[in-house]
């Protein structure tokens, strides 16, 4: 669950003549545990910022942000930059089991525990058709190899609240189509796994991916100019109804910067 109330977000663009930039105003969310809630709007919206914010990266001005766990616990944060963020002198096996692994350092796991977890490791490699690619570097692989590998740590990782910056973005038309089926089964999966939902927040630049994707549509641009529900997840834009693309058509005026702010 992730509750925003009144959250503004004021950069310092100069410190000596301390000039200040507003990237977000007065912002309020209120996204339920176990759904997928996507952002989308212009370039320099503060969609990253507000996804650090949630991440706790970096420091709001005002407001509160409150992030629900399992059981009233701290939620674990899985966050994938807009870049996959893979260390490129460890294996693709190695990123994929980098935060679930520090998670269990941190909290002193059992030898019986790690083995599991790499057990888990190796089946959600093969479900992601990159276990072959175990031993390579991710220089050795391909763009779309990459960003499986990345969310497969995240999905090892088994947050409570997954945010994503664009996941899909650098991958070309086809690959994308795959890396979006892939996640939407491990969401899936995740969500008949009732004891530990996970609320996903992901920004993407894409109208369609977020019409495919989300149960909510947050569009921001500075401030949240529209946050509807969405009828058509996981609709095929094959299948394209008159409803589906009206629904379509009110997003992309709701995106342009000229365009009417009421929804
Ligand atoms: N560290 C920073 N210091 C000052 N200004 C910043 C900083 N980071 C971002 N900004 C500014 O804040 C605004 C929002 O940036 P942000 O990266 O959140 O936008 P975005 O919606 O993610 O854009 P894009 O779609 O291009 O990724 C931009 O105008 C950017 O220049
Ligand atoms: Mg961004």
């Amino acid at each position: 669950m992730i509750t925003i109330k009144n959250l503004s977000v004021v950069y310092t663009t100069d410190e000596k003549t301390r000039q200040n930039k507003t990237v977000l105003a007065d912002i309020g969310l209120s996204l339920s545990a176990g759904t997928v809630n996507i952002v989308i709007g212009p370039s320099g919206g503060g969609k990253s910022t507000l996804l650090k914010v949630i991440a706790g990266l970096i420091d709001h001005s005002a407001g509160t942000v409150k992030l629900g766990g399992a059981d009233g616990c701290e939620p674990i944060i899985g966050f994938m930059p807009q870049s996959c963020g893979l260390l490129p002198w460890e294996t693709i096996r190695e990123n994929v089991e980098l935060a679930a692994g520090l998670r269990l350092k941190k909290t002193g796991a059992s030898a019986a525990d790690c083995d599991n977890m790499k057990k888990q490791s190796l089946a959600l490699m093969k479900q992601l058709g990159i276990d072959a690619l175990a031993y390579c570097y991710p220089s050795e692989v391909s763009g779309g190899q990459q960003q499986r590998a990345a969310l497969g740590r995240m999905f090892l990782l088994r947050p409570d609240i997954l945010l994503m910056d664009e996941p899909f973005s650098a991958l070309d038309e086809l690959t994308r189509g795959e890396v979006r089926q892939l996640f939407a089964a491990l969401c899936a999966g995740r969500r008949q796994d009732d004891c530990k939902p996970m609320t996903v927040l992901m920004v993407t630049h894409q109208v369609e991916e977020a019409v495919l994707l989300g149960e909510k549509i947050i569009v921001l641009d500075g401030k949240i100019k529209a946050v509807l529900d969405n009828p058509y997840r996981g609709q095929s834009e094959n299948l394209c109804s008159q409803e589906r693309a009206e629904f379509i058509v009110r997003l992309r005026r709701l995106l342009d910067r000229e365009g009417g702010s009421t929804p």
